[in-house]
């Protein structure tokens, strides 16, 4: 397999020398994509919303082209357009398995996302099952399916000591199934201690499941090390956006649970008024699969997957130090965080987002400006984790930049000159709240040809409203 691996930090004569994170590390689609301003131009767009939705790495999107003539019914056709795209789905499995570190005998079933494998999981709690534990540092998909069955929730402190010994001391009280925790937070970027928890958990007798969401762009995982039960991520937060997700984990509650999606493919044989259901992932995948979703999410594993870790590392960490020191020197910016000892934790640290407000800007009128006058897209809001954002004083939101592989220092210094420029003189146009969200009062801004032209409209995302 070749991969446009991008030229990120060679010195060539009479060049000068690039660092860590100066350059894309992976080419991604979009990448030199114009954003209008609504002072008229355009300029590059500069995406930092990679953890609400990641663009595709060129290769993805170059392996969806392959496959796509040969896309056929998966499971259901003698012909070898069906043999072929048959194949290309269930080798994707092993592909995921060995992306993750995954045992041998793991479950690999393909769900839409992760909200949708983790009320997969949900569902499949042995009957009469005990309780499910919960951080309240969780985003929604990994708090209301777990709300649907006996469960408890536990404050996280400011410190991951003090955070593994409220988990402690809950899961000591006895009658847990199950411990969900969130692989890294998804408002922060700051990642969890997995091997910890996955002791804690497993001392008293309960299992765990990580939403690996936000980890799985950004760090190496191994459930085999790790000993970790369930894991669940999305393919569009790993530069695969075409609709798949993942649910991987121990086979037995997976067996025997309620199918997920009662229908074709998900039965050994029905009758008129019963039915045997399948055992394996085909229990919980009912109806046509998903085979490009699969094959293009199959694809990024192996792409990140050979990627150097030193290198990937030192090009997020870079791109992170860059935009927290860019802007926690300017006046009236804090970067919000939730643990003060992760230094004592190897392996966690921070993925590629970084949180943060500006004193006497509501986070929806700064990410509107930085759209409209700066080309630079974040996210605003609550992040899909209204306990925790109540929890920090911040009940309107803040502010979220995001980035991965295919970022570059110039992002970060154009969402940080964009924050600076508002500070010093103000945004420059006035702004509205239409339907609760914040836009340019008059906004010029036209969508392409093809794509229908509301600016302004788009982007009222309920988890973003207050
Ligand atoms: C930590 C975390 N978990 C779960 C989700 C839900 O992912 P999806 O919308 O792909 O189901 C997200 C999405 O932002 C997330 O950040």
């Amino acid at each position: 397999m070749s991969i446009s691996t991008l030229d990120n930090n060679t010195s060539t004569a009479g060049r000068t020398e690039l660092a860590a994170g100066d350059n894309p590390l992976l080419a991604v689609t979009g990448a030199d994509l114009q954003a209008p301003l609504v002072s008229g131009g355009a300029v590059r767009y500069a995406n930092l919303d990679y953890g609400a939705s990641a663009p595709a790495l060129v290769d993805v999107a170059e392996h969806l082209n392959d496959v796509l003539p040969y896309y056929a019914s998966v499971h259901r056709g003698a012909g070898y357009a069906s043999q072929v795209s048959t194949s290309v789905y269930e080798n994707a499995r092993g592909i995921v398995r060995t992306f993750l570190g995954g045992r041998a005998d793991d479950a690999v079933i393909f769900t839409r996302n992760t909200t949708d494998a983790l009320n997969l999981l949900a569902g499949c709690l042995p009957a009469g099952s005990a309780d499910v534990v919960y951080l309240d540092i969780e985003h929604h998909a990994n708090l209301l399916p777990w709300q649907q069955v006996p469960h408890r929730s536990v404050v996280a402190a400011n410190t991951i000591a003090g955070t593994l010994s409220a988990l402690e001391s809950e899961l000591a009280t006895g009658n847990v199934a199950l411990l969900a925790v969130t692989g890294a937070s998804n408002v922060t970027g700051e990642v969890l201690p997995l091997r910890e928890l996955s002791t804690l958990a497993h001392r008293h007798g309960a299992r765990i499941v990580v939403d690996a969401a936000q980890l799985a762009p950004h760090r190496r995982i191994d459930l085999a090390a790790d000993d970790i039960d369930y894991l669940a991520f999305s393919g569009h937060k790993l530069y695969a956006p075409f609709g798949a997700g993942v649910l991987i984990g121990r086979p037995d509650w997976l067996d025997a649970g309620r199918p997920h999606l009662a229908g074709g493919g998900a039965v050994q044989e029905a009758r008129l008024d019963s039915v045997t259901w399948a055992t394996g992932p085909a229990r919980h995948e009912g109806g046509s699969p998903n085979v490009l979703g699969a094959a293009t999410l199959a694809r990024a594993a192996q792409i990140l997957g050979s990627l150097d870790e030193d290198r990937w590392q030192e090009h997020e960490q870079a791109l992170r130090s860059s935009l927290v020191e860019g802007l926690i020197q300017l006046p009236g910016v804090t970067v919000h965080t939730l643990f003060q000892d992760a230094a004592n934790y190897p392996g966690t640290g921070t993925i590629g987002v970084v949180n943060f407000s500006i004193a006497g800007y509501d986070a929806g009128l700064a990410a509107a400006y930085l759209s409209a006058e700066h080309g630079v897209g974040v996210r605003d809001g609550r992040f899909c984790a209204h306990p925790l954002l109540r929890r920090l004083g911040l009940p309107s939101g803040s502010l979220r930049a995001s980035f991965g592989v295919g970022s570059r220092r110039d992002d970060a210094d154009r969402l940080v000159a964009g924050v600076a420029a508002l500070l010093e003189t103000g945004p420059r146009v006035d702004y509205v709240v239409d339907e609760g969200r914040w836009v340019p009062a008059n906004d010029n801004r036209s969508y392409p040809a093809w794509a229908p032209n509301t600016p302004g409209t788009a982007g009222a995302a309920p988890c973003s409203l207050t």
